[in-house]
């Protein structure tokens, strides 16, 4: 073997011998580096007489040329280690058993919103949807109730920070009215909607949550009427409670956006609670000053409006006794209802 030969066989096993890729780059130096065995001979070839210049010169190459050849090979080799040691690192397992997924349903207060959703949409009233912090004015002083007039303690509220174009603090919605506002002064009359929502109180109690929902009614045209107000609701009370072996009665009421005001009560003819008298909406003829911050003259346009809590209808529904037990998110509860 001669010398050349040889640097080529310790090269190929001095990179066999590399274990990674920073032991392959220093072999490769020895080799081919700035002052390598091969950079070497090459350098020593100017002394040579160009004859003999030629044939070693040639006999350099290819064995440099072998060199390179096994670098490449076993660079090749370690990169492929390496990936498959990756992928064997980051292995799944598909046979393993899943973790399983427990069948979801929906919260029964959504499914009464569903309901009444789809109930109204059957007699032809839109459905709106409005944001949950309002400002006073649309929460309060649009539904005519002034700054400091005392109706307004009827709904302890939620301020939060933050100031509206006015200056007056933003607040968490007391009820859905402040849609009527919203959707009557962006919609032309007749105006016929729904707006069902999240609503806010500092209130907490059996019957009473900081946080519940409510559906707004609003029929707004040149004609409607108190009997309007008492076909629409006793056929959306008849649909949702499926029953038509029921009774609805207006007891005279006051709420500063509606005059004259009542709440609707309702009692059913058979069934646990046969015969009782039970709250169910606020409702009433919109006062005029309302039609007017609608932006509508109220000489000619009239109509009603009611606020059902969403809660309470369905407390009726399925004879649930403790609102509170709506967001105890406890299975044992929740399940019945799907
Ligand atoms: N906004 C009232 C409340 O939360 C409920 C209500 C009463 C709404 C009468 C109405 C209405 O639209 O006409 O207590």
């Amino acid at each position: 073997m001669n010398s050349l030969e040889q640097i080529v066989s310790v090269a190929q096993a001095d990179f066999l011998a590399a274990a990674d890729a920073a032991a392959l780059e220093n072999a490769k130096a020895k080799y081919l580096g700035k002052t390598g065995q091969i950079t070497e001979l090459m350098k020593g070839l100017g002394k040579l007489a160009p004859e003999e210049k030629k044939a070693q010169g040639a006999l350099i190459n290819a064995a440099k040329g072998q060199i390179e050849a096994a670098l490449t090979a076993r660079r090749d080799a370690l990169a492929d280690a390496q990936l498959q040691q990756r992928l064997n690192a980051e292995a799944i397992d598909v046979t393993l058993p899943g973790r399983g997924r427990a069948p979801g349903g929906i919260h029964p207060v959504m499914r009464t919103w569903e309901r009444v959703e789809a109930i109204f949409r059957s007699i032809g009233f839109d459905v709106a949807g409005g944001p949950e912090i309002e400002t006073d004015w649309t929460n309060f002083t649009a539904l005519n109730s002034p700054e400091n007039h005392p109706a307004r303690s009827m709904q302890d509220t939620f301020y939060i920070e933050g100031n509206d174009s006015t200056g007056k603090p933003l607040l968490l919605r007391t009820h859905t009215s402040p849609m009527q506002v919203r959707y009557a002064r962006s919609h032309q009359p007749p105006i016929k909607v729904i707006a069902p929502g999240r609503t806010y109180r500092v209130d907490s109690d059996a019957t009473h949550s900081p946080m519940f929902h409510q559906v707004e009614g609003l029929w707004i045209a040149e004609n409607i009427s108190f009997a309007d107000l008492k076909g629409v609701y006793l056929n959306f009370v008849k649909a949702f409670f499926e029953t038509d072996d029921l009774q609805v009665r207006f007891r005279p009421s006051y709420f500063p956006f509606t005059e004259p005001s009542a709440e609707i009560d309702i009692a059913f003819g058979s069934g646990p609670l046969k015969g009782r008298w039970l709250e169910v909406s606020g409702s009433g003829q919109v006062h005029p000053t309302v039609v007017r911050n609608f932006g509508l003259d109220p000489e000619k346009y009239i109509g009603f409006a009611f606020g059902s809590g969403l809660e309470r209808l369905t407390m009726l529904r399925y004879g649930v006794n403790d609102l509170r037990l709506f967001y105890e998110g406890d299975l044992r509860f929740l399940k019945q209802f799907n």
